[in-house]
């Protein structure tokens, strides 16, 4: 039985293959680009900011909304914040650890997540980086004050996690990804939550945030409403809502950070709640920055298949169907605008098209060249290791789909000078 396991689990992968198609790599088979102009609406030009605001950003933002993530089908009845430990001589005496847990309520049930923050020591009023990590806040450092999570995580031989369960053996596996020393130096605060607190990442809507929200006897959610990507991005915003009381923090000055899965839900976040100041996707791919009518490398049907959770149930129609989606990611980025935004891409990284990522910031521009932010000026890819810092920032590194120091050098860099602006 055992033996045939393995078998099933191949056939599986080569159903879903062969319904898929394989993956395309070859530009000369991206079919000509067909994109919506961002600065149409109701057939006239949009031709100031007021017009973007209130009219054709709300449009544009509603089908994200309906027909992508997905609706959040309610408010909370009541958020509460609990800071559970602080520690001032963190990081060798150089940073403020806090940990606080956010409660959120609704229909007599709860949850609890919590933020793990790392602040420049005797600062007031810092600007932070707020970003999900995947494998626990306890993976981001080495400290051994940081609290291990309870929720559901994903198993993982080389970090030395199984029965879903994250232990001590973990602590740290994850430093790379995360400069936060650089951050302080700068000037930075971070945070960061186990994005499993807030749904734990399975096809399987029942636990996590989801089921707050149900009616009696409802499993899953309205074919409109939210999908994971969606709830983490509540999430983040249920953070801000405690960074906004903690004066340590400039509130007007969060930026949300994401990679891959969660650069994705970096740039949701920020387009759903503009109190958010800007927002980093690294490597986010289909979904994310990636324009979805490219079809290179991941495609929408790839994804619904592979993660039926992470979207709406409306977004499936387009599986196979890019060219019927009304408008492509670059919508979603200039959602963001005027704000500072940052997509960056990886050399190796093609699953997540680089291509497809940094053209979207490019058709993206018109939106911020209203609002006189620089955004970025030609559709010729920058060479690697050629960053671009306006409004719009943009890079491509070399090496593969990761987070790295490269990465957070720029990020830091890029969003000093802006929040300076
Ligand atoms: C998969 C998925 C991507 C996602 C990535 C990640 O590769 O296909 O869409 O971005 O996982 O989150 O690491």
């Amino acid at each position: 039985m055992n033996k045939l396991l393995p078998a099933l689990t191949l056939a599986f992968v080569a159903q879903i293959t062969l319904a898929q198609g394989q993956p395309n790599y070859d530009e000369s088979e991206v079919p000509e680009l067909e994109l919506t102009d961002l600065l149409t609406f109701n057939g006239k030009k949009v031709s100031t900011p007021k017009d973007w605001n209130e009219n054709r950003r709300p449009e544009l933002y509603r089908f994200f909304e309906q027909h992508e993530y997905g609706q959040v089908p309610g408010v909370l009845d009541s958020i509460s914040f609990n800071r559970v430990e602080s520690d001032d001589k963190a990081l060798n005496g150089t940073a403020l650890r806090k940990q606080v847990v956010v409660s959120l309520f609704k229909n007599d049930k709860s949850l609890s997540f919590t933020i793990l923050m790392y602040l420049p020591k005797n600062a007031s009023a810092v600007p932070i980086f707020l970003g999900y990590n995947f494998y626990g806040n306890h993976t981001v450092t080495e400290d051994p004050n940081v609290i291990i999570s309870k929720a559901w995580a994903r198993n993982n031989k080389a970090f030395d996690i199984s029965d879903n369960t994250l232990t001590e053996n973990s602590r740290g596996v994850r430093t790379s990804r995360w400069s936060i020393q650089k951050m302080i130096d700068s000037g930075f605060g971070f945070a960061t939550i186990y994005y499993g607190e807030i749904d734990p990442d399975k096809n399987d809507l029942t636990d996590g945030i989801h089921q707050l929200f149900y009616q009696q006897d409802q499993q899953h959610p309205k074919p409109n409403e939210w999908g994971s990507i969606s709830a983490w991005a509540f999430g983040l915003s249920r953070a801000l809502d405690y960074l906004e009381t903690d004066k340590d923090i400039d509130a007007s000055k969060v930026i949300a950070f994401g990679h891959s899965r969660l650069g994705k839900v970096s740039l949701w976040a920020a387009a759903s709640d503009q109190r958010f100041a800007g927002a980093i996707s690294n490597d986010s791919g289909c979904g994310g920055a990636a324009l979805s009518k490219r079809k290179f490398g991941e495609t929408v049907g790839r994804i619904n298949t592979s993660f039926p959770h992470w979207f709406s149930d409306n977004f499936k129609k387009y599986n196979n169907k890019e060219e019927d989606l009304p408008v492509d990611q670059h919508g979603l980025l200039a959602l963001i605008a005027p704000r500072p935004l940052y997509v960056a891409s990886a050399e190796d990284d093609q699953w997540a098209d680089p291509k497809g990522e940094f053209l979207s910031t490019y058709y993206a521009t018109p939106v911020y060249d209203l609002f006189d932010k620089k955004g970025i000026p030609s559709d010729k890819m920058p060479e690697i290791h050629r960053p671009i810092h306006h409004t719009i920032g943009y890079h491509i590194r070399s090496g593969k789909h990761d987070v790295t120091d490269y990465d957070w050098s720029q990020y830091i860099a890029w969003a000093k000078a802006q929040i300076e602006k």
